[in-house]
């Protein structure tokens, strides 16, 4: 790295994984190739209908302008409205910081909170970006890993034993990406318990929420007690549930003093996210939810499809996921073998030779912090999952 261009931070952080193999794949299909894409980390369908046109209507009355930094008043009521009514947790407009995504609110959060020393424990497998955002802000993440035989839900003597004197907050996705796993209440209550034990911050990443299976209903953390609420921020936003990647609002909700934190950063970074979105955002929230349950239905359709292709192919072991539209094999079986002559080792190598040479692809889960796994998004249509199957299936049995 040049010294002289570049600091030492930027230095401790990777590109993200997923968008490299996903922009391959791109590439791929841009020259040409049937590319059989299953590395997405977003929804497939579009962006319904009564919120596309709230933005076109605040276009036309000329909502374009700068707002509050942390999100304009309207937005903030209709997020607490949503947690009220999904949660029964009760917010004021000052512990609500609405951001550019998601992804924003945890970087945010982070900046705000985070300095050299203190340790974060993130759950393994975990989305990519956590680790990154730790780093970047000088903090140590300490990977907590969790078993397939146990769904991916964390064990709570595991948990305890990564707790240091300098362990300031935890990473929870419920549900998870990439494992799909869900929490019950049993499980959120040691790690409640543990928190207040420690005096430990609860970052519950709660972005899949409305793409929930067989009844599966989720708790939020902050409900188990008044200090798990004092303790924890939750982080949402309108990308996954409401089909709305490309709009880029998330929020966060918690204690007043982090949250007008973060909106001080926000006021001398990115100012208010767009003002056209927030107002797209209000209509999704507090709209109508008939196409949550229209997308999670065929999230559902699909999940059960994939789980079972999966599951019958040799070697190949599955969770049945409850949560999120991803799935989570375990490929390694098929580690030490080769494709025309090309070994794999490992999941990058499985990815990267499926992609090239079967026209497939899915992410490594070594970017989730586990080399046995592979993530395949289901967030496409159910034929190119039918294709994409059979298409695993045959470079499978032609592995030698
Ligand atoms: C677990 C998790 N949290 C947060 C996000 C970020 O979402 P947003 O688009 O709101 O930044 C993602 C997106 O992939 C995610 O998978």
């Amino acid at each position: 790295m040049s010294k002289d261009k570049l600091n030492y931070r930027i230095g401790l952080i990777e590109p993200s994984m997923t968008q490299g193999i996903s922009a391959k794949a791109k590439d791929m299909c841009a020259s040409g190739i049937d590319v059989l894409t299953f590395s997405a980390g977003e929804p497939d369908f579009d962006t319904p209908e009564n919120i596309k046109k709230a933005a076109i209507k605040a276009i036309e009355e000329g909502f374009t302008k700068y707002t509050a930094a942390g999100g304009i008043n309207e937005l903030k009521d209709a997020i607490i409205a949503k947690e009220k009514r999904k949660n029964s947790l009760n917010y004021k407009r000052s512990e609500v910081c609405v951001s550019v995504g998601a992804k924003h609110s945890l970087y945010n959060i982070c900046s705000v909170m985070l300095e050299k020393g203190d340790e974060v424990i993130i759950p393994a497998p975990y989305w990519v970006t956590y680790e990154a955002i730790v780093k970047i802000n000088e903090a140590t993440p300490v990977i907590v890993k969790t078993k397939e035989e146990d769904n991916f839900v964390l064990d709570k003597h595991e948990l305890e034993k990564a707790v240091t004197k300098n362990t300031k907050m935890i990473f929870l996705n419920n549900p998870s990406n990439p494992t799909g796993a869900t929490y019950e209440k049993e499980n959120l209550q040691f790690i409640a318990e543990l928190a207040e034990k420690h005096n430990i911050w609860i970052v519950s990443d709660e972005i899949y929420e409305d793409i929930v299976f067989d009844g599966y209903e989720p708790v939020s953390i902050a409900t188990l007690s008044e200090y798990a609420k004092e303790k924890t921020l939750i982080v949402n936003g309108m990308s996954k549930s409401y089909a709305m990647t490309g709009w880029r609002i998330g929020y966060t909700c918690g204690d007043a003093e982090i949250i007008s934190a973060m909106t001080k950063l926000q006021s001398q970074s990115t100012s208010n996210p767009t003002s056209i979105a927030q107002i797209a955002a209000v209509e999704a929230l507090n709209g109508s939810q008939d196409s949550v349950a229209m997308m999670r239905e065929k999230f559902e359709e699909r999940r059960d499809y994939i789980v079972k292709a999966l599951n019958e192919i040799d070697k190949i072991s599955c969770v049945n996921p409850k949560g999120a539209f991803y799935v989570f094999p375990n490929v390694s079986r098929y580690y030490g073998k080769e494709y025309n002559g090309r070994k794999i080792n490992n999941s990058m190598d499985f990815s990267m030779v499926l992609l090239e040479e079967a026209n497939v692809a899915v992410v490594p889960g070594i970017a989730f912090g586990d080399d046995d796994f592979v993530r395949i998004s289901y967030a496409t249509d159910l034929d190119t999952i039918k294709r994409g199957m059979q298409a695993l299936k045959e470079f499978l049995n032609a592995l030698k």
